[in-house]
């Protein structure tokens, strides 16, 4: 097959050994998908996409994060954006060692490894004493990145971080996954005429398609009974593997606390009749675009959280709700300003490009609105600073 049938007009075209590798992926999925009996459900499709060893996006070389689409990277994330981030988000973290009593860190999906290097050297500089700090990746092409930036920017603490194959049964002490909960393979579901069908991939004319499929048994039935789709047809997503993972970490968490901070919306407004197309959305170059089909292996493939239906996992997993907020509340909160407020105003160079990323991480158009943060904790008696003011825990 020849992914450049996918390219949509205004897409950069792939070098000739991206495009190989997507063509190496394709026929993988391909074969999966023809021993399935010819159509395979879309999470399955995304979880390939994204982490089928050595090919997948996250789990093969492609570039990804970085702030322009001239360097190869196709998004940008908080930590990437400003070191404020993990310096802000640092304070809530130490609040809840402290609190908890515990000396153990352990961050999902790290990335590049900017937050994690960013965290220990706020952590350092708060005096906040830990042990370790663990990191979990399910791509192990980024590990040797993580390494290299958290040996460069914080090598001080870099003997204190360790990358884990599997999970620990119990875990005391703090979790923190940023953007990793947008990351996780969802279902999708599309109603026309009133029935609901499963929405899977089929290969069709030398390329993958959509095709629909009566539900399955799997299917959340009572939830899709329960959206109002104001009659007209409408398309959306259900997060079993993200529900799963939260329950995961919620029960290996025997005492401490766990962040996830992400894009998406309590269920009555992620399942709103005006989103009708759902949220799934794909990145490649800093352009956004609705088509998974295009180039598999080298765009990322996202959507947007269901908080309600973590909150549910976590609370399920027998944790607390710590607390639900937008990500510019809690950074506030947490003394964002205050920590931008600590360089000086006439260093122009330093200082502008700090302040812009800062009003992008708060700014209710940007990522302060529909960014949110979700908090769970064991054996914390009381909420946290971050919390302290917005907490929109009821909206779930
Ligand atoms: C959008 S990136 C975010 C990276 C980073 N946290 C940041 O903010 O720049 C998503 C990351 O989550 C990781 N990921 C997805 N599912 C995961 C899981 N179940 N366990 C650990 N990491 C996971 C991916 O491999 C990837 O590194």
């Amino acid at each position: 097959m020849n992914p450049k049938a996918h390219q949509p007009d205004s897409l950069p075209a792939p070098g000739p050994s991206a495009l190989a590798q997507s063509e190496a992926l394709v026929a993988l999925i391909r074969a999966e998908l023809e021993a399935a009996g010819g159509w395979l459900p879309f999470d399955r499709y995304m979880e390939r996409a994204l982490y089928a060893p050595g090919l997948g996006y996250y789990s093969g070389g492609a570039r990804k994060f970085g702030l322009r689409g001239d360097d190869g990277s196709d998004f940008v994330t908080a930590p990437e954006m400003s070191p404020l981030f993990a310096a802000t988000l640092a304070r809530p973290l130490a609040e809840a060692l402290l609190a908890s009593g515990t000396r153990e860190l352990m961050e999902f999906g790290a990335g590049t490894g900017k937050l994690a290097a960013g965290l220990l050297n706020a952590l350092g500089e708060l005096g906040v004493e830990f042990d370790r700090y663990s990191i979990v990746d399910l791509s192990g092409e980024l590990r040797e990145r993580q390494r290299d930036t958290i040996e460069a920017a914080a090598p001080a603490l870099a003997a204190k971080v360790c990358w884990l194959d599997a999970l620990p049964e119990h875990f005391e002490g703090v979790v923190i996954g940023n953007e990793v909960l947008d990351a996780m393979p969802v279902r999708l579901f599309a109603s026309s005429a009133g029935t609901w069908q499963e929405r899977g991939v089929i290969w069709r004319d030398g390329n993958f398609a959509f095709a629909d499929r009566p539900l399955p048994s799997s299917a959340d039935l009572e939830l899709l009974a329960e959206i109002d789709t104001a009659g007209e047809d409408y398309v959306t997503e259900t997060h079993d593997a993200a529900r799963a993972f939260t329950r995961t970490v919620c029960t290996m968490l025997t005492r401490g606390a766990a962040f996830f901070i992400d894009y998406g919306f309590p269920r009555h407004e992620y399942y709103h009749a005006q989103r009708a197309q759902g949220t799934l959305m794909c990145h490649y170059r800093h352009r956004a675009h609705g088509d998974p089909f295009v180039y598999p292996g080298l765009q990322d493939i996202t959507a947007h959280v269901e908080f309600t239906g973590i909150a549910e996992a976590g609370v399920e997993a027998g944790a607390d709700l710590l607390g639900f907020t937008s990500q510019a509340r809690f950074l506030l909160n947490a003394g964002i300003t205050e920590a931008l407020s600590d360089l000086d105003p006439s260093d122009i160079q330093r200082f502008l490009p700090a302040a812009n990323a800062v009003q992008k991480l708060l700014s209710e158009a940007e990522m302060g609105e529909l960014f949110k943060v979700i908090a769970f904790s064991r054996g914390l008696d009381d909420t946290l600073q971050a919390f302290a003011s917005g907490d929109r825990s009821h909206t779930l």
